[in-house]
């Protein structure tokens, strides 16, 4: 057993240049953790809550010297000299601190940076992979792991972009039955070929947040018409080595009780926008939509599911905001089939896990995703394969930030092999 002996926190910078936290945990047998949480900007409303300084007159309000004094002065005297291995008790410890139902007190940011660093810290401690270690967390016995399948964003739009784009990612799936190896490979090279067709076409190749290309189009279509034609000329066939999906996050563009679309010149119903989808989807069977309605649209997603719930995974990311009661709702409604686990939404890693497991046990397809703001952290791939997600989100398979963990996957890969 090893026991927790030194905690420091620090102010760093995450991808948008924000601050975020970054904790370092020591136990007594030396073993130690590292762990950055990031930051959303496309943010769910029934998320944990971030707390920032606010103060105007440091990094515009965005700064976390008031998280580091309360982890300094309020938190790490309760978990000093506590076994690293009681992650459920530390992470008990930091929701009985905060006391709040969302971390509105101490902040998600705050939780999960000292969360995941114990993790780390008693990963390494085992001399075990991180992704091991989760895996055990989650009551795994066995060792036999798989790489998740990416979800490359290759086309940024909504808040991520600085395009005209309403929907917010736009990504290429290779097939779930290739090696990870040979998956990065082609969505690497739908990349470059989406690089050169949108440059064919006269548009920007500036990117966005997550690293994907963010032009002005006509439409949402357009887009979808483009990545098409850029797949098409890496040699990869659609609907056999590549598949397209969205994530619209439908709440960033509801305006009053209906949403504004390129494609349509009036605004949509939630049941004009599910037709939209329907007739989307039989020109480009989508393997994934992501937050098509906007969050709280129960009835919507209810009948969007009875729709294209048996063809196409129907993702809670808003929706359930790795919550359990949301996803329990989301599970008894029918109102999904899939969910986007983001432990920075929930705030600890316990807490995650517990989401997790009640998403297996009905069967819900699992994308472990980064956030649009992100560190070097790598510790999100690692958290995927030990929880057997089936898919990850880590963005474009470019910028440091992102590559960081797609690196982190192909090494786990190796090990595995
Ligand atoms: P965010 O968006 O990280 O900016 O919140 C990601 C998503 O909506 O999946
Ligand atoms: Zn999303």
């Amino acid at each position: 057993m090893a026991k927790i002996k030194k905690i420091v926190a620090r102010e760093i910078l995450d991808s948008r240049g924000h601050p975020t936290i970054e904790v370092f945990v020591q136990l007594d047998d030396e073993a130690i953790g590292i762990f950055s949480p990031p930051s959303g900007i496309s943010v769910g409303k029934s998320e944990a809550l971030e707390v920032r300084d606010r103060d105007p007159a440091r990094y515009a309000g965005l700064g976390v010297l008031k998280n580091l004094e309360v982890i300094v002065t309020v938190i790490a005297p309760r978990l000093m000299g506590l076994d690293a291995k009681e992650q459920a008790q530390i992470d008990g410890i930091l929701i009985n601190i905060d006391g709040t139902g969302n971390k509105a007190k101490l902040g998600s940011n705050t939780t999960l940076a000292l969360s995941g660093a114990i993790v780390e810290a008693q990963a390494a401690s085992e001399k075990k992979p991180p992704y091991l270690y989760v895996s055990q967390l989650l009551g795994k016995t066995d060792k036999a792991f798989a790489i998740p399948t990416p979800m490359f964003n290759i086309l940024n739009g909504g808040k991520h972009g600085s395009g005209n784009l309403d929907f917010q990612e736009f990504m290429v799936v290779p097939p779930k039955a290739n090696p990870y190896s040979k998956n990065l490979q082609i969505g690497v090279e739908c990349y470059y070929s989406l690089k050169e067709t949108l440059k064919s076409h006269s548009a920007s190749t500036l990117v966005g947040d997550e690293g994907g290309y963010a032009p002005n189009l006509y439409s949402n279509m357009d887009a979808l018409k483009i990545i098409e034609e850029a797949v098409n000329k890496a040699a990869y066939r659609l609907g056999l080595d590549v598949f397209l999906s969205l994530d619209v996050a439908a709440s960033s563009i509801l305006q009053g009780s209906s949403y504004r679309i390129k494609d349509k010149p009036v605004p949509l119903t939630s049941n004009d926008f599910i037709d939209f989808y329907i007739t989307l989807n039989e020109q480009y069977h989508l393997l994934s939509l992501e937050d098509p309605l906007e969050e709280n649209d129960w009835d919507g997603w209810k009948t969007l599911m009875t729709k294209l719930g048996g063809e196409t995974l129907i993702v809670g990311d808003d929706l359930i905001a790795t919550n359990p009661e949301r996803l329990q709702k989301a599970i008894s409604q029918k109102a999904c089939n899939s969910i986007v686990v983001k432990p920075n939404q929930i705030g600890t890693i316990t807490e995650a896990l517990k989401v997790v497991k009640l998403a297996k046990e009905n069967k819900f397809k699992i994308i472990v995703s980064h956030r649009s703001g992100e560190t070097n952290d790598d510790f999100i791939a690692d958290f995927a394969v030990g929880v057997e997600a089936d898919y990850v989100k880590f963005g474009a398979p470019a910028r440091g930030e992102r590559v960081a963990k797609y690196n982190r996957l192909l090494e786990i890969e190796h090990e595995l092999s």
